[in-house]
């Protein structure tokens, strides 16, 4: 499958961003993402990638392969013949590895590549706004910084939470919780950019569920081969709390025979594993806020990321907000393009002398 293809979504061009695009400037946002990292450019064109990226591990492999580098599902793929690579496991950058750091910069090449900011023959000066989960930004820095320098011409890094804010404009008096694949990023915004007081990161989130199902469903089932990439799937098409309405029936091999088994129950207690801690850093934000706002905030929380599609926990957090006076709950149901969006609006409306810094 080529790049262009795995993308997954593009929309038609604005006259602005034509505009934009004569001037030789281009403008983008971009979602580096535990699991994939998403693209929205001022041309008009969305893309997402699985964020993985893998060199072939031999001689053997590149000969099958005949390339020296692949990325996302395509390395997904293929990874008995690569050294693969996840650049931001539990939302944190690796920063040991040489190839961990070049990883994170081949990812990024390749999604200029896919917004094709060279178009026509004509280079672009290119203008971006790149969203990490919030430890990686806390923690990562100058590692963020080196990967991306050199690959754009200008450059502001942002938590992706606040990106996902201000792509909904809700920038005032509302609470963000981005359930991805490495961590759950809760920000709090108070109309302008959030400090570090208001803003939490649990590495509780999609891996720590897939983890969880994978450990039930072998100690269930001893003889089922399977992987973590297939628990993923499962997840994804079947995840819920509280009551099922469907039996969650998956195929694997068990000693070689395609056999069905059901795992309703083990699906039920992985997914529902994140709810108490996601639970506790909500309710132990809101008394940080302002009282005569609080209310406000309650009932302006948004669900953002892969983890807020789980089917009845928009519901269950708001139970849980029952106990304070209860609230509402907001569920983006199509969550691929919410941050890079948010940083492709931020990057347009952006000053001189908001580029090249980074914002808590
Ligand atoms: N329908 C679904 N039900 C449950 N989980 C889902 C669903 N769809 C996607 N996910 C999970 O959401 C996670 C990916 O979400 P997202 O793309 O927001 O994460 P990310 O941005 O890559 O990660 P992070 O923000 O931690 O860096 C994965 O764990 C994925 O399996
Ligand atoms: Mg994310």
């Amino acid at each position: 499958m080529t790049a262009k293809r795995e993308a997954s979504q593009q929309k038609g061009q604005d006259p602005v961003a034509a505009k934009e695009q004569l001037g030789g400037m281009l403008s983008v946002g971009i979602d580096l993402g535990t699991s994939r990292s998403a693209i929205s450019s001022s041309n008009g064109e969305q893309f997402v990638v699985d964020s993985f990226v893998g060199w072939p591990a031999d001689l053997v492999a590149r000969k099958v392969l005949q390339r020296d580098l692949l990325m996302g599902r395509e390395a997904i793929e293929n990874r008995t013949m690569l050294d693969l690579h996840r650049p931001l496991e539990r939302g944190l950058l690796k920063e040991g590895p040489e190839r961990d750091v070049e990883a994170a910069r081949e990812l990024l090449r390749h999604l200029l590549s896919l917004v094709d900011a060279t178009k026509n023959g004509k280079s672009s000066q290119v203008r971006a706004v790149v969203g990490v989960p919030a430890a990686a930004l806390r923690t990562n820095k100058q590692y963020l910084r080196a990967a991306l320098k050199g690959v754009v011409d200008s450059l502001m890094i942002v938590s992706g939470p606040f990106a996902v804010a201000y792509g909904l404009n809700a920038l005032l008096h509302t609470m963000i919780i981005d359930i991805g694949a490495g961590t759950t990023d809760f920000v709090v915004m108070k109309g302008r950019y959030p400090t570090e007081d208001d803003q939490r990161s649990l590495t509780i989130a999609g891996d720590h569920i897939d983890a969880h199902l994978q450990k039930q469903v072998q100690t269930k089932y001893h003889e089922a081969n399977f992987t973590i990439y297939m628990v993923r799937e499962w997840k994804e098409k079947h995840s819920f709390v509280g009551d099922a309405t469907d039996k969650v029936v998956v195929t694997v091999p068990m000693a070689g025979v395609p056999t069905q088994i059901d795992i309703t129950e083990e699906m039920r207690a992985a997914c529902e594993s994140i709810v108490p801690p996601i639970v506790e850093t909500m309710l132990d934000l809101l008394p940080h806020v302002e009282p005569e706002f609080q209310e406000r905030v309650r009932k302006s929380i948004i669900l953002a990321g892969g983890g807020g599609l789980i089917r009845n926990l928009g519901p269950t957090l708001e139970e849980a907000l029952e106990r304070v006076g209860g609230g509402r709950i907001k569920v983006i149901d199509a969550p691929v393009f919410c941050g890079s969006d948010g940083g492709l609006a931020l990057a347009k409306d952006a000053q001189e002398g908001d580029w090249d810094r980074l914002v808590n």
